[in-house]
């Protein structure tokens, strides 16, 4: 694969873009149908790296996955009982949320198994799910003193139910929680200070299992097995659909359908700060899927003006700050945004390379501790930078590119983790991607 991909200014983008399946749904998709005790078919599964190490992992603890020719994949599980012991250790690749979600499937087994991740996942915080596990009975080593992957998952001999405020707004927290919750004798409740996205309390509804949100706390009742759908069908990624709403709403003369996309409220924090900054974007189509709201979106380019944002909206955007950066840099006024920490703690810090990287592009970005302040509008140039092997850090760029003075964006291909086809698309919709000879890291697992 290639180091380094160019792009160019593009033109104005128009047309329609299909937006590939969520991620996070698609993880849990394949966690829950592998736990089921009958075939369930998935479709729209995000075939990109991350939601391919999770179907990897399932498929070593003896879940039957297999690829239809039609891309709809056919997992067929064993039951909430019948995981089998992994032969090798299990590998997480750069995803958090199949490392923090599987570590609560795998403490409620009663065998052993060994979980390790990149190098950037090995340096994540994992005691954040180690901690609330650890209450319940499950039994997780990990390095430095039970903070970093790789784990050592040993076996359970009694699981309990427990009542876990988690410190920190965040759905792998909750949901490794949950997952756990399955095994155990009693009910457990995990409460949040601000509401996470809620796909897995969703997925386990559809699945018949007994679970209870009030405010900001959500009860699950263990005790049956789980009765799926027959067909699941995973919605568009909102956060995929980010970096189009973003681009079209910059370069003047756009106009965008984007095709398919998860509104479910936990995530649509990006439309509604987008519309605060004067975003022209219509939600057409509305329809349920599983409990998940999907609908297509009408993006129009407009002028947009600086914004104010903080900890209370943050976990239904998290994701998309570094391209609502560049919606920043073009906006007229300042943009503070604020609450933002746990950017620190993804892929890479996003905090630190937003402002590190946009530079190189020209811009002045102010980082502080739990965000960053952006004065616009500025006007970028061409510059080199580096997705510093994360996907949303390399796409932000490449929109930064595409609607400012271009960009030399050293290894994107990191782009396979949540969007592969990615700098195809955006050369269909600008003609802008210059020197494309990244290889998009296949859409298929294997
Ligand atoms: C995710 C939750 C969020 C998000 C991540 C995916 C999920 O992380 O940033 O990309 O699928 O549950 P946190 O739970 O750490 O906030």
């Amino acid at each position: 694969m290639s180091k380094r991909v160019t792009v160019r200014p593009g033109r104005a983008l128009r047309g329609e873009v299909f937006i590939p399946g969520d991620k996070s749904i698609s993880h849990r998709a394949v966690m829950l149908a592998g736990l089921a005790q009958k075939p369930v078919i998935i479709r729209n599964f995000l075939l990109a790296a991350d939601c391919c190490s999770t179907l990897e992992c399932m498929r070593a603890l003896g879940v039957t996955i297999v690829s239809q020719p039609d891309g709809d994949i056919v997992i067929t599980g064993n039951g909430l009982r019948g995981l089998k012991e992994p032969n090798a250790v299990l590998d997480a690749g750069n995803s958090g949320t199949t490392m923090r979600l599987m570590s609560g499937i795998l403490g409620g087994q009663s065998f052993f198994s060994i979980m390790t991740g990149d190098n950037s996942l090995r340096h994540r915080p994992m005691g954040r799910v180690i901690q609330p596990l650890s209450q319940m009975g499950c039994r997780i080593k990990g390095r430095q003193q039970d903070k970093y992957a790789p784990l050592a998952i040993l076996p359970a001999e009694r699981i309990k139910g427990i009542s876990y405020a988690s410190p920190v707004a965040s759905a792998q927290i909750k949901s490794a929680v949950l997952l756990a919750g399955l095994y155990a004798e009693e009910p457990t409740s995990v409460s949040e200070p601000v509401k996470s996205r809620d796909h897995t309390e969703l997925m386990l509804q559809a699945f018949g299992v007994d679970i209870r949100q009030e405010g900001t706390t959500v009860t699950i009742y263990p005790g049956k097995e789980l009765d799926p759908p027959d067909v699941l069908e995973v919605p568009g990624d909102i956060s995929s659909a980010a970096f189009w709403l973003v681009a079209a709403t910059i370069v003047p003369g756009s106009e965008l359908y984007l095709r398919n996309v998860g509104v479910n409220p936990t995530r649509t924090g990006i439309l509604d700060v987008l519309r605060a900054m004067g975003a022209n974007i219509t939600v057409v189509n509305r329809r349920e899927s599983a409990g998940e709201l999907v609908a297509d979106l009408v993006v129009k380019s407009a002028d947009l003006v600086g914004t104010s944002i903080g900890a209370d909206i943050m976990p239904r955007l998290i994701d998309e700050i570094p391209v609502l950066a560049v919606a920043a840099l073009a906006a007229k006024g300042k943009t503070v945004i604020a609450g933002a920490e746990e950017l620190r703690v993804k892929e890479t810090d996003r905090l630190k390379a937003i402002a590190q990287e946009f530079a190189r592009l020209g811009a002045a970005i102010i980082e502080t501790p739990d965000g960053l302040i952006i004065n616009g509008p500025q006007k970028l140039g061409y510059g080199d930078c580096y997705s510093h092997d994360d996907h949303r850090i390399a796409m932000s760029l490449a929109v930064a590119g595409v609607t400012g003075g271009g960009a030399s964006i050293s290894d994107p291909g990191c782009v396979a983790i949540s969007y592969p086809r990615f700098f195809e698309e955006l050369n269909r919709l600008t003609n802008c991607v210059e020197a494309l000879d990244h290889d998009p890291e296949t859409d298929n697992c294997d």
